[in-house]
């Protein structure tokens, strides 16, 4: 009975992404772990964490990784700006690798999602505004600093951040890089509308707002190659502080500007907030859109579980489906998806917490002795 259902799950079917060959589609969503001290990848427990998660033909897409000593905003995340860097992510990428499966190093800038406890010599967090995040419930307690609008002549000199780091990702070892343009951070505050009240080139219009993205992906497409970059978006997501009054015209602008690009290695993007209808959480699936205007690999993600996974691959609505939660917790998933096998439930206290074992490696996996009384998917 295993054995048909397994053949059976969209999600464990192989997919051609650019020159890359995937042997199914459950894909590691990014996620800040905070266990990287001082900035700097652990070898020793990141390389157990990530190569736990790693599957024949998988593929896994880093936590945000800071491109610059600016980029940085929460404690111990990992940076890939420095020789040190570099060299720490080298042993965790092999570790993959020997696995067998894909990395993609997500190169991120917080922009005003930071403090300046995190900023160099305690300057102000930098941004396309210098209107600081309202504080609530969303932001834990922490108040963000104000932040210093970036001037334009500057605006180079990060894009230029974003391009080493891409060299640097190749350097270590990444298979490619996903630029981080969600969820509020430094490439969204330009993109939308209620964080970008500049009056230069790069602020008002869409093509205004969206053109330091557009100069960012660029750079990076011309360092490595098309073939290596993908993107993550979030058009629909209002987090820190970051809405745009029209966020179906700049998923769609933003898809345009990556099919400039011949063989761009994938577009991922995230589902607008759940959706309560007839009193059952529901996954909006407001990115259809967006996935018939690219021309390549469509990644969907948030708040996806097998069944919903199985659906949007059998109907075509997306290539891939990036998990998070429940991956972080097991560390097996796709072949407790194959299995049909009971998930463990996440524990949200060890999310961002620094212990190396607890809540980041000490997941258990699947014991296949249980597969016969494994509980029917949800
Ligand atoms: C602990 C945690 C850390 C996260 N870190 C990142 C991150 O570094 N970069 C990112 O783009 N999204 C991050 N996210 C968002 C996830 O990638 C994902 O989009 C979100 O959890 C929704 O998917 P899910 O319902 O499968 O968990 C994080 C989410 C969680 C729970």
């Amino acid at each position: 009975m295993v054995a048909k259902e397994a053949t059976s799950v969209p999600l464990m079917t192989p997919h051609k992404m650019g020159q890359l060959d995937l042997s199914h589609r459950v894909v590691l969503a990014p996620l800040t772990r905070c266990r990287s001290y001082g900035n700097v990848p652990q070898p020793a427990h990141a390389a157990l964490y990530y190569s736990q998660r790693a599957t024949k033909g998988g593929l896994l897409i880093s936590e945000a990784t800071g491109v610059s000593a600016t980029a940085q905003g929460y404690p111990d995340t990992p940076g890939i700006w420095t020789k040190q860097q570099v060299e720490a992510w080298k042993p965790i990428v092999d570790a993959v690798h020997r696995k067998g499966a894909l990395f993609i190093c997500q190169l991120w800038h917080v922009g005003r999602v930071s403090t300046n406890d995190f900023q160099p010599d305690g300057q102000a967090p930098i941004s396309s505004t210098d209107k600081q995040i309202t504080p609530d419930a969303e932001s834990g307690g922490t108040v963000y600093s104000k932040p210093r609008r970036l001037g334009t002549h500057e605006l180079p000199l990060i894009v230029d951040d974003f391009r080493r780091a891409a060299r640097n990702a190749m350097e270590a070892g990444f298979d490619g890089v996903e630029i981080h343009g969600a969820h509020g951070y430094l490439l969204e505050q330009f993109m939308k509308d209620s964080s970008n009240d500049r009056t230069d080139a790069y602020g008002g219009s869409l093509e205004n707002r969206c053109r330091f993205v557009v100069e960012v992906i660029d750079a990076v497409v011309k360092e490595i190659g098309a073939q290596r970059v993908g993107i993550r978006l979030s058009p629909f997501v209002d987090y820190m502080d970051c809405v745009d009054s029209d966020p179906e015209a700049l998923g769609a602008y933003m898809v345009e500007q990556l099919n400039r690009h011949e063989g761009f290695l994938y577009c991922h993007m995230v589902e607008p907030r759940m959706a309560i209808l007839d009193g059952r959480r529901q996954i909006p699936h407001g990115l259809l859109p967006f996935r018939k205007a690219f021309n390549g690999t469509f990644i969907a993600a948030g708040g996806y579980d097998r069944e919903e996974g199985n659906k949007v691959v059998a109907n075509g609505y997306t290539d891939l489906v990036a998990y998070g939660r429940i991956f972080l917790a097991n560390p097996d998933l796709p072949k407790r998806f194959e299995l049909g096998a009971g998930l463990n439930k996440y524990d949200r206290s060890t999310f961002y917490t620094q212990d190396p074992v607890a809540g980041y490696t000490d997941y258990p996996f699947f014991d296949d002795d249980h597969v016969a009384s494994a509980a029917p998917p949800a």
